[in-house]
């Protein structure tokens, strides 16, 4: 079997097409493994993992915990809330601290864009971004894409819409780099105030009218508006932001073509989408969270391969 070209996972961009196919094809055999009675494989039995995060979740911390455990790593557990962070200690600090009870990898989610790339040039364990701050979340990329791949045969032909807020999105920016990978089209569809100012240079569609973009997309991905990462008022009111760009049944059926819904969590039913909608058939948002531990697995196996004892 082949090697990842890389040593960490920081950002998708270090990813080549053949990498991110490697992932895939090694976590399509993992999740055989996780629709069988005995879901535990020994493979990362002498490994020790660290998942350190600054920052909350619900999706990413435990489907981590989850992939460790199936492949019967060593894990310890860190949230910042309840450690000597908030005594003043530094990043760098705190994971060589870790570091030196012998831990092997650090899985990583900080509000800091970059985090994870300073942490890979200053320390000798293994990396994996589960998000930082606005930058990337390359592992939800790598989910999202292979959900996309289990309904669609290629991805040459396929075009694919991110809505919503994307100048605040770590989802947004990993999709566009890993979709662009495959040979996907990407659109972004929602105010222009919560486009980058960098999106000529991301080479994706930009739509302002939500029924043209949905009309355009095989796939549309649809993000949470980030309020916890907006220092300004991007639009008048959540109700007018609903009211332009919220994804509803009566939306979906005034677009002839049939377009496959994802979203990353957290939802905010009734904003961005409706009930009906996420709950709805066209909707892969459970499927996409299914996959996401046989994807961790996957990078978790790939990388530790790479570990020299
Ligand atoms: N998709 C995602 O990153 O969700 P969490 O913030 O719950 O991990």
């Amino acid at each position: 079997m082949k090697d990842l070209s890389v040593d960490n996972l920081t950002t998708i961009k270090d990813l080549s097409k053949s990498d991110i196919e490697l992932i895939f094809n090694t976590a399509d055999n993992f999740k055989k493994i996780l629709n069988q009675p005995i879901k535990k494989v020994p493979s990362l039995r002498d490994i020790t993992i660290a998942n350190l995060f600054f920052e909350n979740s619900t999706r990413t911390k435990l489907s981590f915990e989850l992939a460790e455990k199936r492949l019967s790593a060593d894990i310890i557990n860190f949230s910042s809330s309840n450690s000597s962070v908030k005594k003043g200690e530094t990043l760098l600090d705190t994971v060589q601290n870790i570091l030196a009870m012998k831990v092997d990898m650090i899985v990583l989610r900080h509000s800091s864009p970059g985090a994870s790339i300073f942490l890979s040039r200053n320390i000798d364990a293994k990396i994996i971004n589960a998000g930082d701050g606005s930058h990337e979340h390359p592992t939800q990329a790598l989910l999202d894409s292979f959900s996309i791949r289990q309904n669609f045969s290629d991805f040459k032909s396929l075009n694919v819409l991110i809505i919503g807020d994307i100048i605040h999105s770590r989802v947004a920016l990993s999709n566009i780099f890993c979709l662009q990978k495959l040979g996907a089209k990407v659109g972004v569809c929602g105010p222009s105030t919560l486009m980058p100012k960098f999106l000529k240079s991301l080479n994706v569609e930009y739509f302002k009218d939500l029924r043209s973009a949905l009309s355009w997309s095989d796939v549309a991905n649809v993000l949470r508006i980030q309020l916890e990462r907006q220092k300004l008022k991007y639009f008048p009111s959540l109700r007018e932001y609903s009211s332009r760009f919220g994804v509803t049944k009566k939306v979906l059926d005034e677009i002839k073509n049939k377009v496959i819904l994802m979203h990353p969590g957290p939802i905010n039913r009734g904003v961005e989408i409706s009930s009906d909608v996420a709950d709805s058939k066209q909707s892969i948002i459970l499927d996409q969270v299914e996959n996401g531990v046989a994807i961790r697995m996957a990078v978790l196996y790939l990388l530790a391969k790479k570990i020299k004892k």
